[in-house]
C-alpha cells in the first residue's frame, strides 16, 4: 500500500515532488527580436512545499503543493527566470492541476488527468496543458497579449524516486511569428 498522505492530507502523485530538487542539465529555447534563436544552458532549484487543502463552493477539495522556481544562466551565473506557483491535486476527479507565474506579467492554469490506479508510490508522470481562451486558460497584461502572447502551454514532468525531468513549450506569439519556447531539465533531490 503506497503512503500518498501528510498530515490527514492526501497529496496523491504530488506526494512525490515534496522537498527541495536541485539540477545542472537545463536548455531553455527563446525568440529572439532578429528573428534567430536563443539556446540557454541553465542550472536551477525548485522547491516544493506540502500546504494543506483547500475547499472550494464546498464541492471540490484540492491538496495544495506550492512551489518556487530559479533559473540561472551557466554563462554568468545570474538568474534569468523565476517561477511560483501551485501544483493541486484533485483526488476525487484524478486531475492535476499546475499553476504558472512569472515575472512578466503572465499567469496560467494547466491541467490534466493522473490515474492512480497503476501508482507505485516511487514514479509518475505527470501531463499538463493550457491554452489561451481554453478551459485551462492563460492571463496576461495587455502589453503581453500585444507583444509577446502566450498561446498555448504544455508540460510532462517525470518523478522518478529522487529524480525529475521536465519538458515544457510555450508558444508563443511574438516578434510577428509563433515560436516554440522550450525548456527541458532534469534535477535531483538535496
Ligand atoms: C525554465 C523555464 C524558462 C526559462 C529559463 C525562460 C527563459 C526565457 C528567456 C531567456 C527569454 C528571452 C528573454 C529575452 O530575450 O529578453 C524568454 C522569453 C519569454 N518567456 Fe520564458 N523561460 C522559461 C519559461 C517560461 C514560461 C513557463 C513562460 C510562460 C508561461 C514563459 C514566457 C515567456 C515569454 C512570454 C517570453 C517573451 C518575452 C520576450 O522575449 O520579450 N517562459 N524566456
Amino acid at each position: 500500500m503506497v503512503n500518498t498522505v501528510i498530515d490527514g492530507v492526501d497529496y496523491g502523485p504530488l506526494v512525490l515532488l515534496i522537498g527541495c530538487w536541485k539540477g545542472d542539465r537545463g536548455m531553455d529555447i527563446a525568440p529572439e527580436s532578429d528573428g534567430s534563436t536563443e539556446e540557454n544552458p541553465f542550472y536551477e532549484e525548485i522547491v516544493f512545499d506540502a500546504c494543506g487543502d483547500v475547499d472550494n463552493a464546498d464541492k471540490q477539495n484540492l491538496a495544495i503543493v506550492r512551489y518556487h522556481q530559479k533559473v540561472f544562466r551557466k554563462s554568468n551565473n545570474q538568474q534569468f527566470h523565476d517561477q511560483v506557483g501551485y501544483w493541486l491535486w484533485d483526488k476525487a476527479e484524478g486531475t492535476v492541476m499546475h499553476t504558472v507565474s512569472i515575472p512578466r506579467a503572465v499567469t496560467l492554469v494547466a491541467g490534466g488527468q493522473f490515474d492512480m490506479s497503476g501508482f507505485d508510490g516511487h514514479s509518475a508522470l505527470l501531463k499538463v496543458a493550457s491554452e489561451d481562451g481554453g478551459d485551462w486558460g492563460v492571463a496576461q497584461s495587455p502589453f503581453m497579449r500585444d507583444n509577446a502572447r502566450t498561446k498555448s502551454f504544455s508540460m510532462n514532468l517525470k518523478v522518478d524516486a529522487d529524480k525529475i525531468s521536465y519538458s515544457e513549450n510555450t508558444l508563443l506569439d511574438i516578434y510577428g511569428r509563433e515560436f516554440e519556447h522550450k525548456d527541458r531539465s532534469s534535477l535531483e533531490r538535496v
